[in-house]
């Protein structure tokens, strides 16, 4: 049986850290992206560098003027040229035939499941349709809700130029942190997420006369939310549209879900996919997929892309490494393959290169994650080699823990990445599977994200909609009650509901934030303490992404030193001081290029640092600073939102975590690490698990804080703090902080 030997290559997925070729790609394009950087007051508002460049490399210009005056003529007739190319295009899509047909069912029914083929053209095509019918007329947008940040945008990009408008214009996308949108945008896609947070000012959805909630067959929560509410909203405003589109799957099920709203069966132009299984196990199926992209390369007549299934970024770059690595030693014996990698972090310039032809005697080869499975269409692709795994996200009530595993993929996705290969003509797709394992060991369907996931965040925005009977909510698939529960039970301790379940004033506030309920609440927080301004860069640099410093290997120890330099007082405190300085260099570029920081994490910390100020203001939490030094009314404030992430350090040097007991290491990238003596007590951001559970973003703490900042949640108890098992006592005349019996949650289900 292969179930282990597949796993084989498991561990190479979960590596946090950047390869050194994928730092030295974003260190040229920072340095292009810090020339060209779009300011304030340009004709569309970005908030990114990303985003810019990503208009740049993949949106028309639109009637942008041109400083040479003789090329201005070439140049619009190749736009016009471009714009005829694609508007053919558009009506080669499956989609283009039942143009009308389906105007005429919107027109005549609210609701409609719309269901097609990936790569039909629902997407890109149905919301112009719509907008080319007079639907934007009245001055109503129409929503297009995706799953994925990546899809949400790259599609806005492709509709903005088919339509010749520059993005962010009629056309535009709106992300977290990132609005490109304008008063004029008449077709805005968005991420679900997105239109999840659009209720809470607007619960009626008043400015929209259509939502399509795009991809509903992912099933991601925000989706699987959006669902129950925007059926709630078509019944008091029957002037709104509401489509429902879904590829293939579960149609049957969302029309049920909507009372058996019609389904609209878009024909696919499918080709026939011969499928082939590996005849035994693999044990590596990295390795396996190298081979098989090389010998599909060598051995297939040119003229067929290659799209290669994986499991995250990390496999990703290696196979990309490995694949250049072997390509370069065949040298001119073989032909040019071209390796695009998409992953949802992938720096958005780098996005549209998979869309891009290969050039001309040349093979593409795409190396994806499921993102690649439906959300995006890739033109040209023959074969699809499926690794058959993908990351899944699993959560633990009873610990509260969330993790991502590499898993066997379902057969319903199996059946979505063959079919990847056989829109343009007869496809092939490599399972690195054998056919007894399909049978075996896949489920026939994925099970749904709210069933395995912390719904902390979900059950504020809920709680702030209004909704308070969370069962009575109308799911497509209710989560498992123990999960509703252990939400319910960490917004208590966090202060965001009161022992009835209502939501308090604290959790208005933290509701509003598009923050992790914890990092809200510490935000929330760091009033009382006098530092909002502080503990608001903290969030900030949380919420830019993992790359702040990095470390190229001809200079680690400098790099290591440079790092080591800010991080005294814990890893919260040192993304405090690296933004101080950054600030006070001028947001210099040559300042970042000395200390080792990624000055893209930094401009878009900076964004989102505005980003959030304009939100704290609106929930009228008071700007002040502690100004220089009080570095503990920072950590206090950081305790207040993380306490329940509090591990302390036992005689044997490791750590474990309160309540859970669990042993847990100090991530490698934390300046913590090196820290001699390590510190007792620390709280920490998040557990990434991999062989081991590390604990990133580390601060240390002094335990009476725990009483300090959640009594309603510890209480004080001397030395002999009861423990689990049989682990000695380990206060040393501390205060020692024990948990309190949770308050009865009788109330919480039906209030
Ligand atoms: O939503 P659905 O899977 O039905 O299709 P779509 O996303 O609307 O894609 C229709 C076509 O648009 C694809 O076949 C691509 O040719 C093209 N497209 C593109 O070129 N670039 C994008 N970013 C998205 C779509
Ligand atoms: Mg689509």
């Amino acid at each position: 049986d292969g179930g282990e030997a597949r796993g084989g290559g498991k561990g190479r997925a979960f590596s946090e850290q950047e390869s050194w070729e994928e730092q030295q790609i974003r260190k040229s394009q920072l340095q292009f992206g810090a020339k060209d950087r779009g300011h304030a007051g340009d004709e569309y508002e970005l908030v990114f560098d990303d985003a810019v460049e990503f208009v740049k490399a993949t949106a028309m210009s639109g009637t942008e003027p041109e400083d040479e005056e003789d090329e201005l003529g070439d140049e619009i007739d190749a736009k016009a040229m471009l714009q005829r190319e694609l508007q053919d295009q558009r009506k080669t899509l499956p989609v283009y035939k039942f143009r009308d047909e389906l105007l005429k069912a919107i027109a005549e029914h609210q609701i409609i499941i719309v269901v097609g083929e990936t790569g039909s053209g629902k997407t890109t095509q149905i919301p112009q349709y719509l907008h080319e019918a007079g639907y934007t007329a009245n001055g109503r947008r129409i929503a297009c809700t995706q799953p994925r940040r990546v899809a949400a945008m790259s599609v806005a990009a492709r509709v903005a130029q088919e339509m010749g408008v520059k993005l962010g214009h009629e056309v535009g996308y709106s992300i977290r942190f990132e609005d490109c949108t304008s008063e004029k945008t008449a077709v805005k896609y968005m991420t679900d997420g997105m239109l999840l947070r659009e209720f809470l000012g607007e619960p009626d959805l008043a400015s929209y006369g259509v939502v399509i909630v795009d991809e509903a067959h992912e099933r991601s929560v925000s989706t699987d939310i959006l669902l129950g509410l925007v059926k709630d909203v078509a019944r008091f405003r029957p002037d709104l549209k509401l489509l429902i589109s879904s590829a293939t799957l579960n149609a049957d099920k969302l029309s049920d879900f909507f009372d058996m709203a019609p389904v609209f069966k878009i024909p696919g132009r499918r080709y026939k996919v011969d499928i082939h299984y590996t005849a035994a196990p693999e044990a590596d199926y990295v390795d396996a997929a190298v081979a098989t992209v090389l010998q599909l390369h060598v051995t297939q007549p040119p003229g067929g892309d290659i799209l290669l299934f994986l499991t995250g970024q990390e496999e990703i770059e290696t196979v990309e490494e490995i694949l250049r690595r072997r390509t370069r030693g065949l040298g001119t014996r073989i032909a040019e393959l071209v390796i695009c990698p998409i992953y949802a972090n992938l720096p958005t310039e780098l996005q549209a290169k998979i869309f891009e032809p290969a050039p001309p005697g040349a093979r593409k080869v795409v190396l994806a994650t499921n993102i690649a499975e439906t959300s995006l269409t890739i033109d040209g692709i023959s074969y699809v080699v499926d690794t058959g795994f993908c990351k899944v996200k699993s959560y633990s009530p009873r610990t509260g823990a969330e993790s991502l595993l590499v898993q066997p993929i379902s057969k319903a996705s199996a059946a979505q990445r063959a079919g990847r290969s056989g829109r343009t003509g007869p496809g092939k797709c490599f399972r690195l599977f054998t056919e007894h394992s399909y049978r075996e060991d896949m489920a026939d369907e994925t099970v749904p994200e709210i069933q395995r996931s912390n719904l902390a965040s979900v059950v504020l925005s809920l709680k702030a909609l209004g909704v308070n009977d969370l069962v009575g909510f109308d799911f497509v698939d209710p989560p498992a009650s123990e999960a509703l529960l252990r939400a319910l039970e960490d917004l208590f301790a966090l202060g965001a509901l009161n022992s009835r379940g209502e939501l308090t004033k604290t959790g208005r506030r933290m509701a509003e934030l598009p923050l992790d309920p914890m990092l809200a609440k510490a935000v929330v927080a760091s009033e009382r303490y006098g530092c909002s301004e502080e503990v608001l860069t903290v969030a900030s640099m949380l919420s830019a992404g993992n790359a702040v410093f990095y470390r190229p290997r001809d200079r680690a120890l400098l790099a290591d030193a440079a790092r080591q330099r800010f991080s005294a007082g814990g890893d919260h405190v040192a993304l405090l001081n690296v933004y101080t300085e950054w600030e006070q260099s001028g947001h210099s570029a040559q300042w970042c290029a000395d200390h080792f920081v990624q000055p893209r994490t930094m401009r878009r910390a900076r964004d989102v640092r505005e980003q959030l100020a304009a939100l704290m203001e609106r929930v009228e939490i008071e700007r002040r600073s502690c100004s220089s030094g009080d570095l503990d009314a920072v950590r206090k404030a950081i305790t207040a939102g993380f306490f329940r992430n509090t591990a302390q350090r036992r005689r044997d040097g490791l750590y474990r975590t309160i309540k859970t007991w669990r042993t847990v290491l100090v991530h490698p990238s934390s300046g913590m690490a090196r820290l001699d003596p390590p510190p007792r007590w620390v709280v920490y951001h998040e557990l990434v698990e991999t062989s081991n559970e590390y604990m990133r973003q580390v601060t240390e703490i002094k335990p009476e804080w725990q009483l300090e900042v959640a009594p309603h949640y510890y209480q004080e108890n001397n030395l002999d703090a009861p423990e689990p098992k049989k682990a000695k006592a380990h206060g040393q005349g501390a205060a020692v902080a024990v948990e309190k019996q949770s308050p009865s949650l009788n109330g919480f289900f039906n209030v």
